[in-house]
């Protein structure tokens, strides 16, 4: 008989799409104030730096939200921690849609944030923690791909609402996913390996039968407990235990290199790039803009279909080669144009979308959802919840800095100078993933556990 973790129910695939709504709710509120901005300045008369303040407290709000989310989760659950994420958020959009005045836009825009800092890791150690472990890559980065539809969608919703100047309507769209997360997470069950870890085996047991589909699953639940036992409760000083040591410095690592090559310049500013290549139109540039968010989307769709099989390490190398030519190109070229070479037959704003494309696409395949997958399955369980936490921190605060630093590193040092720097990024990148990622595709939480205390593959 197959040991009970290979079994596929429709229930475990039902459970893995609501908490990846969560992923939209992350990828609205990342695309949606870049339509919204124009007219919220044009109302409350903003200077440009409350624009800045406008657009930054999302993630401002985000990193908090990382912070308390990790002991929120290890003490309330994951489940209810994705719950009272999805009320936060529906409540600070509706301070953002009636806020009278610009301050109580920004106390809105900051709930917003916080919810979506503690949804975007809870979700996918939640689903992590439910996956059967030969699919659990797949299930995890379905939050990656619902990101990116968010993403899509909010375009969709800014261009709706462009026309009428509606930036509340903008917001007020965002309540939509956040309803469908709160009432499906209150259906769905709690995850059976934080169970466990609150000592409750017996409701552990009942989850796994339901979503595995069948009554004897003494073996899984063993292999909890036994990990449960040996580690224990961690506190914030246990992320420095030997064991955890590497997959910390991967965890945060990983969190800077996914920020620091650049994705985020593209998916923010990909008009205004569009712009610098001398695509004047803004119709043209903002068609280029939803080019790059539909390749997220579908090369996401390859990444859910190959990261169970090629593995994460192959599509995580790849994805960074890609990426790191892509801004290579990009900044060949923009030094080309600023070099006199403006007549040739290829021109920079043809450059500058094939390699946009190239870029996005690589980062889908692999550094986008394999960010958020490895750091759901390389920390044992007694510190899960506290280690993500600290990963994704980092990743907001990296993602705060490179979008608050680079137009003024482009006036420092030029298009060509600011590509070349990510592309440098993505090589460095390149090699800490060769050096210290190891392959966990196929292994069980517990045995991926197992491996960081003895650094031996199971069987090998
Ligand atoms: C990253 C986000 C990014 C998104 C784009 C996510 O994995 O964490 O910062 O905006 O991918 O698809």
């Amino acid at each position: 008989m197959a040991p009970e973790p290979d079994r596929i129910t429709g229930f475990v695939l039902v459970v893995a799409a609501v908490a990846a709504v969560a992923g939209i709710l992350f990828g609205f509120d990342t695309g949606v104030i870049s339509g919204a901005i124009l007219f919220i300045n044009e109302e409350f008369s903003l200077t440009s730096v409350m624009t800045e303040v406008a657009v930054s407290a999302v993630l401002m709000g985000a990193i908090i939200g990382a912070l308390f989310g990790g002991p929120l989760s290890d003490r309330v659950g994951r489940r209810s921690s994705i719950l009272a994420a999805s009320l936060i958020f529906i409540a600070g959009t509706f301070v953002v849609v009636l806020s009278p005045i610009f301050s109580l836009f920004i106390v809105g825009r900051i709930l917003i944030g916080i919810a979506i800092g503690v949804a975007s890791f809870v979700a996918p150690l939640y689903i992590s923690e439910i996956a059967p472990e030969h699919i659990r890559g797949a299930l995890v980065s379905l939050n990656q791909l619902l990101i990116t539809i968010g993403i899509l969608i909010a375009y969709g919703v800014n261009y709706y609402f462009a026309a009428a100047g509606d930036w509340r309507a903008m917001f007020l769209a965002g309540v939509i996913p956040g309803t469908v997360l709160l009432v499906g997470m209150f259906l769905m069950p709690r995850s059976p390996r934080w169970l466990v870890f609150m000592n409750r085996p017996g409701d552990a047991g009942k989850v796994l039968q339901k979503i595995r589909g069948t009554a004897d699953v003494s073996d899984e639940l063993g292999e909890i407990e036994k990990s449960v036992r040996t580690e224990g409760r961690g506190t914030w000083s246990d992320l420095f235990a030997p064991a955890v040591r590497l997959p910390l410095l991967l965890g945060v690592g990983l969190a800077v290199l996914q920020q620091a090559t650049g994705i985020n310049t593209v998916i923010y500013y990909a008009p205004t790039i569009f712009q610098f290549a001398g695509l004047a139109e803004a119709t043209a540039s903002i068609a280029a803009t939803v080019g790059i968010g539909v390749v997220n989307v579908l090369v996401t769709l390859v990444a859910i279909r190959l990261v169970d099989r090629a593995g994460r390490r192959p599509l995580l190398l790849w994805s960074l080669a890609g990426m790191g030519i892509a801004m290579l190109l990009l900044g060949i070229g923009f030094a080309l144009e600023s070099g006199g070479a403006g007549g040739a037959a290829v021109s920079l704003g043809q450059v500058t979308a094939v390699s946009l494309i190239v870029y996005v696409a690589a980062f889908a395949l692999g550094l986008g959802p394999i960010f958020w997958l490895l750091i759901a399955e390389i920390y044992p369980l007694s510190v899960r919840g506290l280690a993500m936490s600290l990963a994704t921190v980092t990743n907001w605060a990296a993602n705060f800095l490179i979008a608050a630093t680079f137009l003024s590193l482009v006036n420092l040092i030029g298009e060509s100078g600011v590509f070349l720097l990510y592309a440098l990024v993505a090589l460095l990148a390149w090699l800490f993933v060769f050096k210290l990622v190891p392959e966990t595709k196929g292994l069980s939480l517990e045995q991926i556990e197992a491996y960081f205390r003895s650094r031996k593959r199971p069987g090998g």
